[in-house]
This record gives structure tokens, C-alpha cells and sequence, in this order.
């Protein structure tokens, strides 16, 4: 963070408070009897933060998700929303409470159009339509263009796009996103960091799993390292990039200076 001399008048950052929206305190987690995935995990997002989550593969950051999204059984610890537990609740609880989920793989509805993907995405509360498809349309102005078009025609990058409309068409506070840059081109990834980026500063806190670690760290204001369902290593997005533990383990080179 740059600190400019004299501070401006009173200009209220709009990514950062202390006010905590999700905790993940000390959470045990897994699939088959007696086998922990997340063992003792703990994650803060505060207000307006960009959080990222990176890891080696089988690390259990896509199981991470899913727990706080209700969909794995937590079996210790607790996972809070704005202070009150939400262990237990389903996903659709979860909806009506502001939190929108994007999984790693099979995010859209291929044989229906990108409309109708929309559409889905706002189940609960259809009257928002209008309203909210200016918003996304806002983010994702090509996807504008091409609502009759059916989304399994699309590009892995435009289906990405699609299951984040989706996701947003809800008004989300809290956005869990898996791997939005997985399978894209090297361009197509920056697009996708940047309209993370986007959706972020838009209000929205946002919890972003990523393979791409170190451009995940790059746009990110804090960072976990998960590795054997635990977390590893924390801090803000340049302190982890320049950490020699986290680069020689999970970065593989000087975190800088590449990209
Ligand atoms: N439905 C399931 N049933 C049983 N085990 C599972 C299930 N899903 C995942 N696992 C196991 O949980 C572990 C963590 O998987 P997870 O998908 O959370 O890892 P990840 O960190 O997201 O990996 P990747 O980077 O490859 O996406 C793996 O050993 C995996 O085999
Ligand atoms: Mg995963």
C-alpha cells in the first residue's frame, strides 16, 4: 500500500474495513468417514476485501469452498456470515443470504441460453431482473449482446463469464469464486483477473480460489496458502509473493519479477 503525504481529505477507501463478513475458524471438513480434507482451516474476509486462495492441487481449496457453500459436511470448527454461524445451512439459504458460489467445473447450463443461464441465477427473485442485468451487463458488456445464444456455444472464457453473471444476478455480498481463470488463455486469464477485479470494486467481497498464484496474489489485497487443508502461510497479496517459504514452495520463482 502507497501512503501519500498529506492524507486526502477524508476519502473513505471503498475495499477496505474491519468489519468481518466470513470466518472460517478452525474448520475440519472432508468427504468419506474418517478422512479430513480441510484440517483446521481458518480464513478471514473482511468488507470489500479481494481474498485469494492458492495451493497445490488436491490441497482441498475447491473443498474449502464448497464447505462454506454448505455443500461438503463441516465437522469441526465454525464458519461464520456476519457473526452468525452458518454451519449446516444449505446452499439455497445461503443465496437468500447473500453469498454466490461459482464452481471449478460445470458452471453453466449449456443447452440454455445465455438469458435463460441469467434468468436461473435469479430464482428468487425475478422482479430484480432488469435491474440486474444492467449491473452484469455493466461488467460484461459482450454477454449484452448475445443473450439468445446458446450458452454450450460459447467459448470456456464467455462460460466463465456467463457463470459469473449468474452468480451476480443475485446481488451477492460475499462472492466465492473457484478457478475463474482455469483453461483460458494466457489473454483470456488477464480478462478474467481484471473482471474479478472489477467485481470486487464494485462492493462486492470476494473469495477467489486460483492455480495462476501469482497473478492471483497480484490483484488480491490478502492471501492464504493452503496446503494439506490447512492454512499454511497469510498475508497481503505482496508480502506472500515475496515470501522466500511461499515462492520456493508454491511459486517456484522470485515473486515479482515475474508474471
Ligand atoms: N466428492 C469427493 N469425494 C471424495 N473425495 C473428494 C471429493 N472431492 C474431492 N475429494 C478429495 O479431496 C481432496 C482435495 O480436493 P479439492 O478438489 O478440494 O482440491 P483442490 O485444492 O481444489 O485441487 P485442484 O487444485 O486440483 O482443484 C483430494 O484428495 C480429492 O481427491
Ligand atoms: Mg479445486
Amino acid at each position: 500500500m502507497t501512503v501519500s503525504s498529506p492524507a486526502p481529505a477524508a476519502a473513505p477507501s471503498p475495499t477496505s474495513s474491519d468489519e468481518i463478513v466470513v470466518e472460517v475458524k478452525d474448520m475440519t471438513a472432508g468427504y468419506l468417514p474418517g478422512i479430513n480434507i480441510i484440517n483446521s482451516a481458518n480464513l478471514v474476509a473482511r468488507k470489500g476485501e479481494l481474498i485469494g486462495i492458492i495451493g497445490p492441487n488436491g490441497a482441498g481449496k475447491s473443498t474449502l469452498l464448497k464447505s462454506i457453500f454448505g455443500l461438503v459436511k463441516v465437522r469441526g470448527g465454525d464458519i461464520t456470515l456476519n457473526g452468525e454461524s452458518i454451519v449446516g445451512l444449505k446452499a439455497d439459504k445461503l443465496v437468500h443470504r447473500g453469498v454466490a458460489f461459482v464452481p471449478q467445473n460445470n458452471n453453466v447450463f449449456p443447452s440454455l441460453s445465455i438469458e435463460e443461464n441469467l434468468q436461473m441465477g435469479l430464482f428468487q427473485n425475478p422482479k430484480a431482473y432488469a435491474e440486474r442485468l444492467e449491473f452484469v451487463t455493466g461488467i460484461f458488456a459482450e454477454l449484452g449482446k448475445r443473450l439468445k445464444q446458446r450458452a454450450g456455444s460459447l467459448s470456456g472464457g464467455e462460460r466463465q463469464m456467463v457463470a459469473m453473471s449468474r452468480a451476480l444476478m443475485m446481488n451477492p455480498s460475499v462472492l466465492l469464486l473457484d478457478e475463474p481463470s482455469a483453461g483460458l488463455s494466457p489473454v483470456r486469464q488477464d480478462d478474467a483477473f481484471i473482471r474479478v477485479s472489477d467485481i470486487n470494486k464494485a462492493g462486492v467481497t470476494t473469495i477467489m480460489v486460483e492455480q495462476n498464484a501469482r497473478r492471483c496474489l497480484q490483484i488480491c489485497d490478502r492471501g492464504y496458502v493452503l496446503d494439506q487443508g490447512r492454512d499454511a502461510h497469510q498475508g497481503t497479496g505482496r508480502e506472500l509473493l515475496n515470501d522466500p517459504q511461499v515462492i520456493g514452495l508454491y511459486l517456484g520463482t522470485l515473486g515479482d519479477e515475474a508474471h
